[in-house]
């Protein structure tokens, strides 16, 4: 049984109404079994699959949509300018593997465009942070970096 499943069971044993198994819920509970990212070839997995784990986790972005139907809207690049930056879209779509990627070094294992410039990422509160400094190929492994380049690979705010 997935974490979604077991909540709404949960939901519906205690009388609270039935939670629809594709709205991400939060969740304490660590996903169990191997992080299926990790696995070699995983960039074509669907939102579906990383859901059977993943289902309160994750930056709540819009996710399983065909990205060439919202290319050209105002402040979201074409397919192509976003596709020639390097933004992966498997089949068309925005998936968890668009902005994931099991051979990022960094933290989350955010996927940044080749030759991004990284930078470390912004702590709210934590004033330290506030400036970000550019962090050399050498630094990244398991650093917190802004996503900012990712982002800016489809949209042109
Ligand atoms: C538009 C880009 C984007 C998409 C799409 C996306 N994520 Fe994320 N994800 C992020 C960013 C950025 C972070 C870092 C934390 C933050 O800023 O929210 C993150 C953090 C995470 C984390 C670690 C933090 C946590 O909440 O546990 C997990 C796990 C995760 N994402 C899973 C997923 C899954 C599963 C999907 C697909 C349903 C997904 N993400 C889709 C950008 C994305
Ligand atoms: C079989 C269950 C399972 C599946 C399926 C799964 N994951 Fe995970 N994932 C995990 C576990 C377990 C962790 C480690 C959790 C932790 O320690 O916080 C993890 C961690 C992550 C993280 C956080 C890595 C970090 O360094 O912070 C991201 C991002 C993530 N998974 C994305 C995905 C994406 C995208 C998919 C679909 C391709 C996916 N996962 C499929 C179980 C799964
Ligand atoms: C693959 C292209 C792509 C990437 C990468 C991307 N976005 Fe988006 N984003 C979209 C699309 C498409 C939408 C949906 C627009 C709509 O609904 O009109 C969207 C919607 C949004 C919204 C509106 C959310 C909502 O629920 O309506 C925000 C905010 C946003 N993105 C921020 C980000 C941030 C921050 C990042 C980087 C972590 C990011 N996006 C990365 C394509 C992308």
């Amino acid at each position: 049984m997935t974490a979604l499943a077991t909540l709404a069971a949960l939901a519906l044993a205690s009388g609270e109404p039935a939670v629809p198994v594709s709205v991400p819920v939060e969740t304490a509970e660590a996903p169990a079994g191997a992080c299926a990212l990790l696995a070699p070839d995983s960039g074509r997995a669907t939102v579906a699959e990383c859901l059977a784990c993943h289902g309160g986790s994750g930056s709540g972005h819009p996710v399983g949509l065909d990205y060439g139907a919202f290319a050209g809207r105002p402040g979201l690049r074409s397919e192509a300018d976003a596709v020639a930056i390097g933004i992966f879209l498997p089949e068309g779509e925005l998936r968890c593997t668009t902005c994931h990627d099991g051979r990022s070094r960094v933290r989350h294992r955010i996927a940044l465009p080749p030759g991004a410039d990284v930078r470390t990422a912004v702590v709210p509160g934590d004033p330290a942070t506030y400036t970000q400094r550019r962090l050399s190929p050498a630094a990244l492994e398991g650093r917190a970096v802004s996503p900012k380049p990712l982002c800016l690979g489809c949209h042109a705010f």
